[in-house]
């Protein structure tokens, strides 16, 4: 338990500093993209169809929404949609883009391991690169599946096992071809260099992590970048032509039971 009390505390201060150095500043751009993408290679869902088809009328929950565009993008197409997050400066972000762009949803400052909102009381929860990476999975999936109503979805994007497996201990270096960790040993990481802590699983540890939670895998897509894709401007851990051959990012789509 302190460990994870530890995560949290290190990935608001490693989310308050990027906001200030990015994300703050990025978000007119992101939440103005009239479509919804996914991952570093801003790769169109209409590509990848991991949401259902409508999300007009559902009830979704954004867990660790960050400065909110991927909640705004479902917001715009008629979802009522609930943000959470633990990192103040970052909810203060996605308060602003609310106030300048009119388009609504509700915000809660907490961390995705303990979600002060009732059970069963979304049809879709949704992580973008939020709970998926940086709160603890043995605390999120039960929290996710205790927020879903029977029936309802929850779609995740987070590392790709290959570059989890691939990238060299800094934070700062790219992704390469030669396995340099042990796929055994995923789970809790701190990257030499970075605040924030970040948690990995393995193929087989989502899957059962998912089904002792009650959720049924119904996809695993791994995206992967078209012709027209560019290399990422600033989360740059593995470049375009690695991720044309081999899997970066891997998108869950699971169903409670
Ligand atoms: C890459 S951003 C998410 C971007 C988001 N999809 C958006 O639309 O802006 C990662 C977010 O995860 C949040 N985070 C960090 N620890 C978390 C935790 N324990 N639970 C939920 N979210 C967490 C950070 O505060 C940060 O805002």
């Amino acid at each position: 338990m302190q460990e994870d009390v530890d995560s949290i505390a290190a990935n608001v201060a490693e989310w308050t500093q990027t906001n200030e150095e990015h994300t703050d500043a990025n978000a007119e751009r992101a939440w103005a993209h009239p479509g919804i993408l996914w991952g570093v290679f801003a790769i169109p869902e209409a590509e990848i169809r991991a949401l259902p088809e409508r999300v007009d009328g559902l009830d979704v929950v954004e867990l660790g929404c960050g400065t909110a565009y991927f909640g705004s993008w479902l917001a715009r197409r008629g979802a009522r949609v609930t943000g959470v997050d633990p990192t103040p400066a970052q909810l203060a972000t996605a308060r602003r883009m609310i106030e300048q762009t009119g388009i609504e949803l509700e915000l809660v400052e907490a961390p995705a391991e303990s979600v002060p909102l009732p059970d069963a009381s979304f049809d879709l929860a949704v992580s973008e690169y939020g709970a998926s990476l940086w709160a603890d999975p043995h605390r999120w999936i039960p929290e996710a599946a205790r927020l879903l109503r029977p029936g309802g979805l929850l779609v995740f994007l987070t590392n790709s096992t290959l570059v989890y497996l691939t990238a060299p201990d800094s934070a700062e270096e790219m992704v390469g071809t030669e396995l340099l960790r042990d796929q055994f040993a995923m789970y809790r990481m701190q990257w030499a260099g970075a605040q924030g802590i970040e948690y990995h699983l393995s193929h087989g540890d989502w899957i059962a992590l998912l089904r002792e939670n009650g959720f049924e895998v119904e996809a695993l897509h791994e995206p992967q970048p078209g012709a027209t894709a560019e290399n990422p401007s600033y989360y740059d851990f593995v470049d375009l032509e690695w991720a044309k051959k081999w899997p970066a990012e891997e998108i869950w789509v699971a169903r409670r039971a």
